[in-house]
């Protein structure tokens, strides 16, 4: 494996040793095999989407906020380690574009970015999906659920980082949306199994919760 990408590996270990809310390591390292994946299927520059996919939320609002307009993060590692600088452009636009921001959210200028899109994307929903959103709002004071509370589905980029709700409620602002914003057909398709399995999850809950057996 090339060493920048081992120093970068190294790097995340150690970056999200210590969160608990959704971001962890694991998260980071799915992220990077599933955009190596779908990536397999392209002719794309692999060293800018392992890159990307490694640094995508060491620079990320809930983690860093302070950092999260010039990447300094991502860039100090990058720079550390003698990445070129048209190369850390790349990595840096790919990170600035791939993240939900309600309908501000993009479609990244290029396929690399496109590819950690799906990646990260693919990490938010199923099985692993619903776990992360129960974490996030558990380590945030989030309600599980509140059958007052409505969801609201036409936020832009400030109401989606700003507004309070449950975690049953993000299903509806984030999850449940993202089956039809995949880019790459590969995608389209891992997202639609994993999409059926929160809508069961989502009916087995209310079930339960209105007291079924
Ligand atoms: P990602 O790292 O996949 O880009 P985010 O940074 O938006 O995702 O959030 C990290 C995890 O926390 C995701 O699994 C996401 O679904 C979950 N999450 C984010 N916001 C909320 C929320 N308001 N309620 C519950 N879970 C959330
Ligand atoms: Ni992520």
């Amino acid at each position: 494996m090339n060493d920048i990408i081992l120093a970068a590996l190294n790097f995340v270990k150690e970056f999200f040793a210590n969160d608990f809310s959704g971001h962890d390591y694991d998260h980071t390292l799915r992220v990077y095999k599933m955009a190596l994946e779908i990536a397999s299927n392209y002719d794309v520059d692999e060293f800018v989407i392992s890159l990307a996919a490694l640094l995508h939320d060491v620079d990320d609002h809930k983690i860093s906020a302070l950092t999260n307009k010039n990447k300094a993060n991502a860039v100090g590692f990058m720079k550390q380690n003698k990445v070129n600088e048209k190369i850390i452009g790349e990595v840096i636009k790919i990170i600035d574009e791939v993240s939900f921001k309600g309908y501000d959210t993009i479609i990244p200028s290029t396929l690399e970015g496109k590819i950690v899109q799906d990646a990260d994307r693919l990490d938010a929903i199923g099985a692993i999906g619903i776990a992360r959103a129960f974490t996030y709002g558990g380590s945030n004071k989030r309600k599980m659920y509140d059958a007052q509370d409505i969801p609201n589905l036409n936020m832009n980029e400030e109401e989606y980082f700003n507004h309070v709700s449950t975690t049953i409620n993000h299903f509806y602002e984030k999850l449940l949306l993202l089956k039809d914003m995949m880019n790459t057909e590969v995608a389209k398709e891992i997202a639609l199994k994993r999409h059926q399995f929160m809508k069961s999850f989502l009916d087995e809950f209310y079930a339960e919760w209105d007291g079924e057996r």
